[in-house]
Order: structure tokens, then sequence, then C-alpha cells
């Protein structure tokens, strides 16, 4: 039924159901009327006659012939039907023609009511009956007949005027019925459709306008649904989007199609302290090009490649500005160049400040709960913000369009996002900090940390590994910063601004480029154990790290100890390959670390070595991806025991480059990868016992056990790689600039309609 009938047929039925029952009130209350006025005649033609009447009937002789001429005279005057004149004795003396036969005299004397209404074959008469006295005697009664079809014609006319009217009351308001109905049913369809596409400004967690604004946007009318509304479209957002997840190839092909569809080609800039390409000259003067053991760069060198942007940097190569344009820029891959970076210069004094100091020695240690404490000086943090400016500046400079998409990362960069808001409002920045978050107790000791909190809240999306490292942040808001915090949509609203804070887990390539060029595993085997001069039997562990005191390299030490003590059997069979990256090597710790690594290394050697065998091979020395790679090929278990980790792309490695499905992982419980990886086995690294113990249980573990844990991990990193980890973070950053859009097409409605009323 059209919507207008909707409204009108019941309208319609309501108004003749009323009109139905007030017709015969109506015309029962007009007769009772009719009847009260004719009695009131019929007394006042009584009253002005009484006087006349007795002078004419005191003469007996002439009454016969002045009487009917004066009942003639009142006919005249007034619209009587009859007059009867009923003497004493109860006759009709006197009478009009047309006098009724049915009205008698003895009848109407004698009743109680002086008027009464007869109900004749021709219709209703009224009869009024009035006495007639002189000198208090009675003379008899004046009969007064009205004739009362009149009544009867006047009441059959206003149940015909009631019908009208109702009938006219019914088409009017029907009518307006339609016209308000039709235009409210349009307001709320435009309402309707503006929630949907998100254009009302009511609680979007984008919305920065004032409350007035944000009344003007709605049709009042839908604001009681409008959040549940919004709440649909956001959830049939996110399901849309984790259906495009899942069913995604994710490849980077996958995230040229993001930056492509999603994203409609716009700008991405990459921010982060370390290079994916650093120039070195060598003592000959030759310039060599150094990939750094960094799992950032990793992760993030197929991404830039996928969206050919732009990727700013430390420039910390000795012969980095002499490979650079006059612009700073260099163009990378060397092999085939897709995308360029763009170096930050930076002093001694600096870089000693920024990245040795208050990065390395501050924030890492802050972060980690290693049991290293943190060293916070003043003019470190000086140098941090003064490089961080520095950074913000490169990026406002190379930034060719207004609302850039810039990746930060990482704990260099804690003051960026905010200066880089000051600068391009309108940006996505996304910050990922790859290294664990604290909780509010660990962190409170930061000498600046409403300052490091405030320079993070001004990105749009803030990402960390895991939950527990988003929760630990939300606390740590919640704790120092005047900000409100909402679990429920994971986001924080501080100054104005909301940042969403998500969990991202970082993984690797897939398939990892570094594969590609590998033999087979048997031939990995064969000549790793050949370069590293053991016997092809011998089995073995592998270890690959930066030097750094957070990987708990001494503790795995310590563990291959405890595996040589209480399975002696070993001794001789099994040797431990570890690969370490030097690191930070001008800060103290790092070099009392490499020491302690070395001098560890070495006592178990001694204590357990012979004949040319030796339980740990120490390499602390840089390896590229695929010598590491190899590695991995050779060895049948990989011990990664982080004291504490962010992810750990190590133990993603290892279980990418094991395409035989063999070999076994050791997991430090503490690692983001441990969450991810729960086939694998995972250990205390703190519990020598446990982590000599799962040493001896990989060794032993059937081809069968091996095989079945491997499968399911690969098929973990396939499904969750590394374009995947960005192809999210891009498409909540389209969401949230489509969003935007959205929003000012609206807020731009608002302008228009504000005007349109001023
Ligand atoms: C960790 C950090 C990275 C850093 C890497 C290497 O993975 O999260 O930001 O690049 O260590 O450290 P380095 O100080 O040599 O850059």
């Amino acid at each position: 039924m059209p919507l207008s009938l909707r409204f009108v047929v019941p309208l319609a039925l309501a108004l003749a159901a009323i009109a139905y029952a007030v017709v015969p009130l109506v015309d029962r209350l007009t007769f009772q009327w009719f009847v009260r006025d004719l009695d009131a005649r019929g007394a006042l033609i009584a009253k002005t006659s009484q006087d006349t009447l007795v002078e004419l009937l005191g003469d007996p002789k002439t009454a016969r012939t002045r009487v009917p001429r004066y009942f003639a005279r009142i006919m005249q005057g007034e619209r009587v039907y009859a007059l009867g004149f009923c003497d004493r004795a109860g006759r009709l003396a006197y009478a009009t023609a047309g006098f009724p036969g049915a009205v008698r005299c003895g009848d109407v004397a004698s009743a109680e009511e002086r008027n009464l209404v007869l109900q004749l074959a021709d219709g209703p008469l009224h009869v009024s009956a009035n006495p007639i006295i002189a000198d208090d005697a009675l003379l008899g009664t004046l009969v007064v007949v009205h004739d009362m079809s009149i009544a009867q014609r006047r009441s059959a006319d206003t149940r015909k005027y009631i019908l009208y009217l109702f009938a006219g009351i019914a088409t009017v308001v029907a009518l307006i019925t339609v016209i308000i109905a039709e235009i409210s049913w349009r307001g709320w369809i435009a309402g309707m459709r503006a929630l949907l596409k998100g254009e009302t400004l009511l609680r979007s967690p984008l919305a920065r306008e004032g409350a007035r604004e944000r009344e003007l946007a709605t049709t009042p009318e839908l604001r009681p649904i409008a959040r549940d509304l919004q709440a649909l479209v956001l959830d049939l957002e996110a399901e849309r989007h984790a259906r495009d997840e899942s069913q995604t190839t994710w490849g980077p092909e996958a995230l040229r199609r993001i930056l492509r569809q999603d994203l409609k080609g716009d700008e991405v800039l990459i921010v982060s302290n370390r290079e994916p390409y650093i120039h070195t000259r060598r003592k000959d003067n030759v310039i060599e090009i150094q990939r750094p053991a960094s799992g950032l760069v990793t992760a993030l060198e197929p991404i830039v490649r996928a969206c050919s942007g732009t990727w700013i940097a430390h420039g910390a190569g000795n012969a980095d500005r002499d490979t650079v344009d006059r612009h700073d820029h260099v163009m990378v891959p060397p092999e085939h160049p897709s995308y360029r970076i763009r170096r930050v210069w930076l002093s001694q004094e600096e870089e000693q400040g920024y990245y040795y100091g208050f990065s390395n020695e501050g924030l890492w240690p802050l972060c980690h709960i290693a049991h290293t404490r943190p060293v916070f000086r003043a003019p470190d943090w000086e140098a941090y913000q003064t490089v961080n400016r520095r950074f913000a500046e490169v990026v406002a400079d190379e930034a060719r369009t207004e609302d850039p998409i810039i990746l930060v990362q990482d704990y260099h960069f804690a003051l960026l996002p905010r200066m880089v808001r000051e600068r391009l409002p309108r940006a996505t920045i996304i910050t990922f900090w790859h290294i664990p978050w604290p909780n509010p107790e660990a962190f409170g000791i930061l000498p600046w940390r409403e300052e490091v909190l405030d320079g993070l809240l001004g990105s749009s999306i803030l990402g960390f590994h895991t939950q527990f490292h988003c929760n630990n942040f939300f606390d740590t808001v919640d704790r120092f910063v005047e900000a409100r915090v909402d679990r429920e949509t994971f986001s924080i609203s501080y100054g104005g601004d909301t940042t969403e804070v998500r969990r991202y887990p970082i993984s690797i390539e897939w398939p990892p480029a570094a594969l590609q060029v590998q033999p087979p595993v048997s031939e990995c085997r064969r000549r790793v154990r050949e370069n590293l001069n053991i016997p092809q039997q011998t089995r073995l562990g592998v270890g690959v790290d930066r030097l750094d005191y957070t990987k708990g390299i001494l503790e795995r030490f310590m563990a291959i100890e405890r595996l040589l003590e209480v399975e002696p059997r070993w001794i001789g069979q099994f040797a431990f390959l570890q690969i370490a990256a030097p690191s930070r090597s001008s800060i103290d710790e790092y070099r009392n670390l490499d020491t302690r690594v070395r001098a560890e290394a070495e006592r178990i050697n001694a204590r357990f070595g012979k004949d040319g065998y030796q339980p740990i091979i120490l390499r602390i020395e840089h390896h590229d991806a695929a010598q590491v790679y190899e590695l991995y090929r050779a060895a049948e278990l990989c011990y990664v025991s982080s004291l504490h980790d962010g992810m750990n792309l190590v133990a993603k490695e290892y279980v990418a480059a094991r395409d035989d499905e063999q070999g076994v992982l050791i997991l430090s419980q503490f690692t983001g990868a441990a969450r991810e990886l729960v086939e694998s086995l995972i250990v205390n690294p703190y519990d020598i016992e446990q982590s000599a113990a799962a040493m001896h249980l990989a060794l032993t573990m059937s081809p069968d056990e091996q095989r079945a844990r491997m499968r399911s991990m690969r098929s973990l990193v396939q499904d969750f790689n590394v374009y995947r980890w960005a192809g999210r973070m891009l498409l909540d950053a389209a969401r949230m600039r489509h969003r935007r859009r959205v929003l000012s097409r609206g807020r731009a409605a608002v302008a228009r309609r504000q005007a349109g009323a001023g």
C-alpha cells in the first residue's frame, strides 16, 4: 500500500465512525432544541393573547365572531398551524380551520405536561396547552398547534451538513497528513542516507566539531538511532575489511592494489632512523652497499618497493653523502631502483645524543624489561627533540601533497608524529612502535614521559605488535595524561584529536626473497658443516641476533652448557652456531656484552671442547640474508631466547626457511612471536633447566612431529606475512581517510545549510 494511503485510509475510517456516532446525537439534540423553542413560542402566544382573549370571551355575543378573527390574526403573524380554545367544560369552543381532530380538549386539559408532541399520519405536531385566567378564575385553555415537519426537514439538512463537514475535514486532514508525511519521509530518507554514508558528525572518532554543528547535521527524528546506525555501518565496514583481509592473497600485488584502489594512489612516506641501504667506503676506496641487521628494515623494504614511496632515514654510512643527488636522494635497490631514500644528515653530537643516548640508552632499556637500567640525560633529550624536529621538517619538505600517508617507525621518533601533525594537519600518520611498551610503573620513570606521550598521540594510528602492549599503552596514557581512553573502540581522544591504537603483528615477506636462491636443504647442511669445519653428522643449533642484551645470548649459552651437563651424549654430537651482528658498539652496555659473550663461549668451549670439537661456534660479524637462510636450513634447531622482544622476526624467518618442514623452533615466551607460533617449544629463557630440556626435546623429536609443528607454523607465517601487516595498516588508513573526506563533505553541507539559514 502506498505510504499516503497508509495514513489516509485509517483516518477516513475513523472519521466515518465518528460521523456515524455523531449524526443521531445531533439529530436528537436539534429536535429537542426545536421542541423547546416551540414550547416557548406557545407560552409566549398564550401570554400575549391572554388579556385580549379574556376581553373577547367576556362578551359571549360578540365572541362568536371576534375570537375566530382574532385567532386568524395570530395565525398570520406567527407560524402557527392551528389554534383552539377549550372552555371550562372541556369542549372545543373555538378553533381555526385545520385544527387536528386528534387533539381533544379533555386530553389536553388533563395532561400533566402542557406541551406534547403528537405523531400523526401527516407528520408530527407540537401542541401547547395554556390556561387562560381571568380574575383568578380559569376561563379555558388556549391550544397552540405547531407543525413539526419543518423540524424533520431541518434535522435531515443537519444530517446532510454534518456529513459534508466530516467529509471536508477528512479531505483537508488527509491532504495535510500526506504532504507532511511526504516531506518528513524525504527528510528521513535524506537523513538516513547521510547517516549511512557517515555524513553526520555524530560521535565519529574523527569528529572535532561543536555540539551545535553535530545537531544540525542530523535529522532530529533520527538522532535516537543515529549512534546505532553508525555503529552498524562501522560494523559492516569492519566486517567487509575482515572479509577482504582474509580473502586476499597477501603479496606485493595486494599492496599495490590497496594503494591504487583504496588509497587512490596517495603519497606514502616512511620515516625510520635506520636506512635500508648504507653506502660505506672500504679501505681500498671502493664503495660498498650494506644491508643493516634490523628487523624493521627487513619488514618495511618489501612495502616501500610495492608503493614506490620515499623512505626518509638517517644517512649513517661514511659514503652516503657521496652517493646522493643534490636533493639528498638516492634510488634503490641498486639492482632495480624502485623507490628513493631521502637521507637526513646528523652531526656526531646529534647522533650521540639522539641515537646512542636518548634512544638506545634511555628508551630501549626502558621499554625492554631486561634488567639494564635506562639512563636519561638532559643533553640527550635536547638532541632527541632537535633531531625529531629536523626529520619533521624533512617530511614536510618531501611531501608533495597536503595529506600524505606517513609511516613513522619506532622509538627513535616518539615526538615526530606531533611535530608532523603541526606541519601537515591533514596527513594520516601511522606510527609503529616496534619494541615492547612497558607497564605504567616502568614507563613512569622517564622524566619526559608526558612529552613522549604527547608526541605519539599526534599519530592517527599507533600500532604495536601485541594487544598486551596496546593495553600497557592505554594504561600509561590513562595514568599520565588528560585523555579519554576508549578500550572498546581502541582509541584515545586527546586535545581534540583521536588516535586509534591497534595491534598489527609484524611479519616477514612470503615467500622470502632470500629463500629463492637457496639450494636444497641437504646441500645447505653439507655446505654449512663444511664451512664450519665440523663433521657432517653433527647436530646443529643456530641463534641469529644483533649483539644485544635483550636477546638473552648469555642465558642461551648457559642452557647449552646445562644440556651438555645433563645429557652428556650430546658432547661432540651437538654444536650451536651463534651469529651476532655487532650493534650500537659505542655504548658501554653493548661493549660489555660483547666481552661477556665471547668469554662465556670460550669458557663453555674450554669445558666441553675436545679434539677440535667446540659446542659453541660464535661469529660476531654481519651476515647477509642469503647466508642466514642457508644456516637456518642447515640447523636442526633454532633457539630464540630473547628476554623481552616486540616480535622477533628470526623466529618467523627460521620457519619460512624450512620448506622441508623439518627443524624445531625453541622460542622465548617473552617475544611477541610466541603469541603466534604456538607450535614452537615455548620456554622461559631465564629457566636454564627448562631451556636445556627443550633443546634435548628438539634434538630427539621425531620427523613426523617436527613436520606437523612446522607445517602449522609455516601456514601461519604465510597467511600473516608482512604484506598483510602493512596492508592492514594501509586499509585502516584508507578507511580513516575515506571517513574524513565524507565528514568534510558533511561539514561543507552543514556550512551551506547554515549559510542558507543565515
Ligand atoms: C630493533 C629496532 C629497530 C632497529 C633495529 C636495529 O629491531 O626496533 O628500530 O633498527 O633494532 O638496531 P639499530 O640500532 O642498529 O638500528
